[in-house]
């Protein structure tokens, strides 16, 4: 059965990487989360797309030139009806993911800036909610999921990318990986059959498309990344997959 992930969480419905879009992605039913995350200025990992705030928060400037309590003041629902939603840290939305059985991708976002110890940060983290068995370490940077496969073996990686590769399954084997994240215009049915085949899982993201969704649910896509949960659900109650 194709795993849906909610692409920061209900993105499509509330707002996103926030502690709301993640219950609500929860409710309706997703199988697993996707986030994104950053480094504050005093080594907080929070969960935030973007390396600054504005487009998300009512707030201005870098993560990394924010303190954690000068974010927290910060509301990530500003621009919808809902109440204030903060940026949320990885602790408390651990806090949460504990009580729950979702499986959960983190997207290490350290392909612009290089946060120094991210890797640790999240590991550690990891290891103290004893998650390791529901986490995938995602990365457009591949020199640090080999790096936190290194530290962590018992954590599975995951290359994001968004160009077509030759063989993308060999790669993430030669990297360790026991899946691959590319971009949704990258994968073909061949490239998905021949990876599957190979042992390795294909999460192509973001698919929000009715037609793409019934594509990928019918192939048994291993799993999609979606911002729409509650619909890529419905039509993978409703469409038989292609054997
Ligand atoms: O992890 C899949 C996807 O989230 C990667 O791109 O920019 O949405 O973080 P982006
Ligand atoms: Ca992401």
């Amino acid at each position: 059965m194709t795993m849906i992930f909610a692409h920061r969480g209900y993105s499509a419905k509330f707002p996103e990487n926030t502690m709301k879009a993640f219950i609500e992605a929860e409710k309706a039913g997703a199988d697993a989360l996707e986030i994104d995350v950053q480094l504050t200025k005093d080594g907080e990992v929070v969960i935030i797309h973007d390396e600054k705030v504005d487009r998300v928060t009512n707030g201005q400037g870098y993560v990394k030139e924010l303190t954690y309590k000068e974010l927290r003041k910060l509301d990530a629902g500003f621009h919808t009806t809902s109440k204030k939603e903060p940026i949320p840290s990885l602790e408390e939305f651990f806090e949460w993911l504990s009580m729950n059985r979702l499986i959960c991708n983190i997207e290490l976002k350290n392909n612009l800036i290089p946060y120094e110890g991210m890797e640790e940060k999240v590991i550690e983290m990891v290891r103290k909610y004893n998650l390791s068995n529901r986490i995938i370490i995602s990365s457009f940077n591949h020199y640090s999921i080999v790096y936190s496969y290194r530290i962590a073996p018992e954590i599975e990686i995951a290359p994001l990318y968004s160009q077509r590769l030759y063989m993308p399954w060999v790669y993430a084997k030669s990297i360790r990986a026991k899946g691959i994240h590319p971009k949704l215009n990258t994968v073909t049915d061949e490239m998905i059959r021949v990876s599957i085949e190979s042992g390795i899982q294909v999460r192509p993201y973001t698919v929000n498309k009715e037609a793409d969704l019934k594509w990928l649910l019918s192939i048994r896509c291993s799993a999609l990344i979606t911002d729409e949960p509650e619909k890529a659900l419905k039509i993978r109650q409703q469409i038989k997959p292609l054997k």
